[in-house]
């Protein structure tokens, strides 16, 4: 199987790392050759840790070299299964699957790693909704084991199929559910974090205490603060206005601290600031 990652961002390189330990033939694609290299040093450094516990059957650069990086999504045309892990923004995504729609072989697989975005609205837009599917990998990818596979209006059985088979391939547990707003791991998950938000806001505790009654208290392997800042906030923020705009539950309302650290630029981990300081 040639395997297709659209941007090389924590969750692109990821996919792309746990895709070539599977031994499928990979080709990432991403805007930048900076951004690429980026992605490439990320996954460099995932394999190198993971090889020095012994958990790869093979050498880190066996496993980079059946990594190819390009910035032309031409070179995609090829590809049995396309996964999309550009940033959180639904028009930037309709406009890269119409053009996937076109690049793409027509029995390859388009597929999107979107946290919150309507599956059956980007198949839409790639105009092969039958072949087209939601595979939600977890950050960080190359240890977490679920895939939630999303299922569109429209997404056939045998695409579903395929991409649960892949995803086990990959060494993932695909879990299926239907497409509504931020389907179940964010609908859970995001309302939760951005809580937490409001908590620090409104002074009710400050940002250690937020993060150790949910570390300690809940058996979490991180504080909800922490997470927001792992995840990235313009993402969870983007979760949100789905959530909100989806749902037309203002209980789904963004914190206004989490618009206003969106605004200042305060991303989390990958701006080196977010609740916390990298
Ligand atoms: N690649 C390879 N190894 C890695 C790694 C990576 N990317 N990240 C961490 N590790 C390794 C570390 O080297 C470490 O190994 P040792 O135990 O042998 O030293 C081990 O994993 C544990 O790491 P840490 O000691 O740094 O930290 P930790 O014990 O807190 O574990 C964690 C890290 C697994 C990320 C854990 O904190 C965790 O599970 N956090 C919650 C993650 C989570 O909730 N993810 C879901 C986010 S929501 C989402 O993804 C969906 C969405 O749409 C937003
Ligand atoms: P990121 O900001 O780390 O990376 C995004 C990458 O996409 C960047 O390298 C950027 O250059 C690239 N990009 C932007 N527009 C592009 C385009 N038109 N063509 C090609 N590449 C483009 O973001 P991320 O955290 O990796 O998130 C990516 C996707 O995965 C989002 O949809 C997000 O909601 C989802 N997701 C994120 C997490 C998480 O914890 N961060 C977890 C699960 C799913």
């Amino acid at each position: 199987m040639i395997f297709g990652v659209i941007g090389a961002g924590q969750m692109g390189a990821g996919i792309a790392q746990v895709a070539a330990q599977s031994g499928f033939e990979v080709i990432v694609q991403d805007i930048e050759t900076e951004f690429l290299a980026r992605g490439e040093n990320t996954t460099q450094k995932s394999l190198s840790r993971l090889h020095e516990k012994g958990k790869l059957a093979e050498t880190p650069a066996d496993i980079l070299g059946r990594i190819k990086f390009t910035t032309e999504l031409q070179d995609l045309a090829h590809c049995d299964l396309v996964v999309e892990a550009v940033v959180e923004n639904e028009a930037v995504k309709s406009e890269l699957f119409r053009t996937l729609g076109q690049i793409v072989k027509p029995s390859g697989i388009l597929a999107s790693n979107t946290s919150s975005i309507p599956i059956t609205s980007l198949a839409s837009a790639s105009g092969r909704p039958k072949q087209f599917i939601g595979m939600h990998f977890m950050n960080p990818v190359p240890l977490m084991r679920l895939v939630e596979v999303i299922r569109g209006h429209r997404t056939s059985d045998e695409t579903a199929h395929i991409v649960t088979e892949t995803a086990e391939r990959m060494g993932k547990t695909p879990l299926t559910c239907n497409d509504f707003p931020g389907f179940v791991s964010n609908r859970i998950l995001m309302p939760m974090l951005n809580e937490a938000i409001g908590c620090l806001m409104e002074g009710v505790a400050d940002r250690e205490a937020i993060d150790g009654i949910m570390k300690l208290g809940m058996n979490h392997p991180m504080g909800p603060l922490t997470l927001a800042d792992f995840i990235g906030l313009d993402t969870c923020l983007s979760i949100m206005e789905v959530l909100h705009r989806g749902l037309g539950d203002d209980k789904y309302r963004p914190s206004p601290l989490l618009r206003k650290m969106v605004q200042a630029g305060l991303l989390g981990r990958k701006s080196g600031e977010g609740f916390y300081k990298y």
